[in-house]
């Protein structure tokens, strides 16, 4: 790794295609390849290093400062609550964060003891405490929509984009939480020793969008 390069933290999964594409619009990150198992990818030219992360692990990546900066769901933002500065909605990786469950789940949200299972219990947490709202938090990792068939919890709390999750497995959206989308997030001190080629990429990326938006 070299440390005079700029290092993008790119995510996999989901958000990490759109990334590439948008990315790619800029002439950036042309010698990535996502469908390869190789996790770091070096542009000498452009002096770029691409890390390769998984999405929930953008952040730590980019707070750490092992990457300037990095394309991340504001889920994980909001999950993380690591200190990084958000410098540009992406304008893709538009999804909602919802409560959802069995439709008659929706006039039990007021119970002591709500069950709520989630990937996020941070958000989680914050979100019902904030609204005074007593909630026991499960904790999953994966496939939630589970949770409340098999009476492991009343509710979830979870990311839904095109909603055939949800669907497919006879549940509903019952409280609409937040609205999310991918950002570009810098390292606090890269985004000072760095500024030019990160302010350069970030004007680059603003460009595109609106680029996109007019299309
Ligand atoms: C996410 C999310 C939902 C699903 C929503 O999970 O946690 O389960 O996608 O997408 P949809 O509304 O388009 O159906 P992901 O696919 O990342 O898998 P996971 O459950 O293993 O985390």
């Amino acid at each position: 790794m070299n440390k005079n390069y700029l290092t993008i933290a790119i995510p996999k999964g989901r958000l990490g295609e759109e990334s590439i594409e948008v990315l790619n619009k800029i002439g950036y990150a042309k010698s990535v390849n996502l469908d390869s198992r190789k996790l770091v990818f070096i542009d000498d030219e452009d002096q770029i290093q691409y890390l390769i992360v998984k999405s929930i692990d953008v952040m730590t990546y980019v707070n750490q400062g092992v990457a300037d900066i990095g394309i991340v769901g504001k889920d994980n933002i909001l999950e993380e609550e690591l200190e990084v500065y958000e410098l540009l909605d992406l304008s893709f990786g538009y999804c909602q964060f919802v409560i959802a469950g069995f439709r008659e789940s929706s006039n039990r949200l007021q119970d002591e003891k709500l069950r709520v299972a989630t990937k996020y219990p941070n958000m989680t947490a914050k979100y019902f405490k904030e609204r005074n709202r007593k909630i026991e938090i499960i904790k999953l990792n994966g496939s939630v929509e589970l949770a409340p068939l098999v009476g492991l919890s009343d509710v979830i709390s979870d990311i839904v984009e095109t909603g055939s999750t949800l669907k497919a497995n006879g549940l509903e959206i019952i409280e609409k939480m937040y609205d999310l989308s991918a950002k570009l997030v810098s390292n606090r001190v890269s985004y000072r020793f760095k500024f030019e080629r990160i302010n350069h990429i970030t004007k680059k990326l603003n460009q595109a969008m609106e680029d996109i938006d007019n299309d």
